[in-house]
Order: structure tokens, then sequence, then C-alpha cells
């Protein structure tokens, strides 16, 4: 089968990967309630299309932070890419910037973040936890610095690692299969993690180590939001971790809307769990999300046809985008709006 969806490259990717490997991908805490929720949310919100618009050209590009990309989706962090393809994440920033987007690295990438940024001259930035010393995250933070990382993205949704009932079942030990590159000499392992008593005073201290920008992952809360922008981020994604933290938790664009309008402009938003279509994109991106990242779809781009099959599944996502956007009647990205989206009748 030649894929032509990104659905296609889950299919082939499950039959490429051990089952222990592609249950860790896939998986999702307790029942996975989020994970099926994120799908539904997209599939419930209905579009309302514009007629008559001259559509004859489409423009995607944006900015995020300042920085230039050909499409609104960027390649979200997600730890160990060895897992799926030998070349792991190095194959993934080239086929980011062929694609013409970021990446932004997982600290638990399974290439260090020096040869990440060795194997690609597109823009990249670093998505962290806070690890078992603050000395050792501020290191982290400087070396990704010295590398030229543009941002810093802090995962705040993970004070715990939620409970993904398939890995216990398989005794999934990401270490057995892809080292965690960047700490080998730090004795740092993925649990516990020091953020177990991260708080804001974590993110106020970040920002007296660093100047880059700093963005938090993993905000589902108007109220989170606003104190995100008290405490002076660059920018939020909105985020239930693909489903695979708290389990029930509001789907990521569901709570898109009171989110944007708390905000207020006040720094970029973005969104990702679920995204699996073009026209999820554009949902997204009529209720506000400056753009979305991708997730498990990077995994299945790299165990059908590694950094080639991570730039097939973008470039899948930016022709479905396109394409939505022609039919909507809606050329640019600033004539997105929220006038797109017919939301669901709220049920009690
Ligand atoms: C993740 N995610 C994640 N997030 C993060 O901030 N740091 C990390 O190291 C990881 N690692 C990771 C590994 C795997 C295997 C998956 C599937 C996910 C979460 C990720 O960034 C993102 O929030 C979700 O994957 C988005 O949902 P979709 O696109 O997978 O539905």
């Amino acid at each position: 089968m030649d894929p032509i969806n990104l659905f296609d490259y889950e299919q082939l990717a499950q039959q490429r990967l051990p089952a222990v490997i592609w249950d860790h991908i896939q998986g999702g805490s307790d029942d996975s309630l989020t994970v099926r929720a994120n799908r539904q949310a997209f599939e419930r919100l209905r579009l309302r299309p514009r007629v008559l618009v001259d559509v004859s050209v489409i423009e995607t590009h944006t900015t995020v932070l300042g920085t230039p990309i050909q499409l609104p989706i960027l390649v979200g962090p997600t730890a160990g890419h060895m897992l799926a393809h030998p070349e792991g994440e190095c194959a993934t920033a080239q086929a980011a910037e062929q694609a013409g987007t970021i990446m932004i690295v997982s600290g638990f990438s399974s290439r260090t973040i020096e040869d990440i940024r060795a194997s690609t001259q597109g823009p990249l930035w670093l998505q962290l936890y806070s690890y078992h010393s603050l000395e050792v995250t501020g290191q982290f933070v400087q070396r990704a610095t010295a590398a030229g990382y543009q941002a810093i993205m802090l995962t705040v949704d993970t004070a715990h690692l939620g409970h993904r009932e398939q890995d216990i079942r398989n005794n999934f030990q990401r270490s057995r299969f892809v080292p965690l590159a960047n700490f080998i000499d730090n004795d740092v392992s993925e649990t516990p993690l020091r953020h177990l008593v991260d708080t804001w005073e974590t993110v106020d201290w970040l920002r007296t180590i660093t100047h880059l920008p700093i963005i938090l992952k993993g905000i589902l809360t108007p109220e989170d939001a606003l104190l995100a922008l008290q405490h002076g981020v660059s920018g939020i994604v909105v985020s239930n971790h693909g489903g695979r933290q708290l389990d029930g938790a509001i789907t990521s664009i569901e709570a898109l809307p009171d989110i944007v309008q708390a905000v207020n402009g006040g720094c970029e938003v973005y969104l990702d769990s679920g995204i699996r279509r073009g026209s999820d994109v554009l949902k997204a991106l009529a209720l506000g999300a400056r753009a979305v990242l991708i997730g498990r779809p990077v995994f299945w781009g790299l165990a059908v046809n590694g950094g080639a099959g991570v730039h097939h599944v973008l470039e899948l996502l930016h022709a479905e985008l396109t394409m939505s956007m022609a039919l909507a009647g809606r050329p640019t990205l600033s004539s997105l709006d929220p006038s797109l989206i017919k939301m669901p009748e709220r049920r009690v």
C-alpha cells in the first residue's frame, strides 16, 4: 500500500514495529478516554464553508515567535525517535527542514541535541522537563543555547508520568531500546524526575537562567494560561499530551476557545493532541491556534520510511490543509476565524 494519508501511515507502522514499541507509541493512560476523545472532538466540529471566493492562491506560511515557517504544523517533542528508525531525531530534523517547519526536540531524544543540531540547518526548539537537579536542567539549557536552539519549551503536565497500562503490562523500558543520549553522564533517568516538585517558581527560575523565549506545554485551562502570561512566557501549547497524562482530561480543541479568549493576544497559542488531518489543523487555527504540533504521526513516518516518511507525513497534512482552505473559501491563514466553525450543541 502506498500511504495517502496519516491513517495509512499508522497502519503500515503497526505492521513494521515490534508490538511493545507500537504499544508504547500509541498508548494512552488508564482507559485511553482522552486518546479517543481527542479524535472525537475534532470529528464533531463542523465547518461552515464560504463559496465564490477566489481561492486560486492558497497561503499557509506564517511565523512562530518570529521564525518563518511554510506551514502552521510543527514537529512536536517526542522521546526516543530511534525506537522507530536507527537515524532517530537526525532524520526527523532533516524532514522538518525540508518541509519548511520547526522541530521541537525532546530532551529525552535518542540522539544528542548537538548531533541533531549538526544534521540540519532548520530552526530547532528544545523541550525539557526539569530534571533531577536544577543544576542539570540549567546546564542542559546552556548546552541548547550554545548549540543554537531558539526556544525552550517546558512541559508542565507531567508531575508524574501517566499510568500507561500497556507499557506496564509489557514491562516497557525505553532504555532497553534507545539511549537517553543527552544525559549519558548525568545519571538522569526518566523517573523519578525532579519536576515532581515543579511549580510556577520553576518557570520564574528558568527565566532567570536563559534569554531564550519560554513556552509552556500542557496548558488546558484559561486560569493557567493567564498565570503563564503573568510569569512572562512567550507561548503556550494547549495539550493533553496526546492523552498520555490525565485520563479524562478535556480535549485541546475543546479547551482552546476559552484559552485564546483569556490570553487575548498576550502570547502565542499552539495546540496538539489528535491532529491527523489537514481539516483538524484548519479547525484549530480557526479557533485561534497559531500553529499545531504532531506527535505520534512522526513515529509512523519514521517507522515506514525514515526521514522521507516524516517529510511525506508533513506534506500530506500540508496538502490536506491547503485543500481544506480552498474548499472552505479561506485562502489565507489570516482569513481564518471562529465563524468557520459550527460548535456542537452543549449537552449537559
Ligand atoms: C510524547 N509526548 C512528549 N511530550 C513532551 O513534552 N516530551 C516528551 O518527551 C514526549 N514524549 C512522547 C513520546 C511519545 C511516544 C508520544 C506518543 C508522545 C507528547 C507529545 O509531545 C504530544 O503532546 C502528543 O503526542 C500529541 O498528540 P498526538 O499528535 O500524538 O495525538
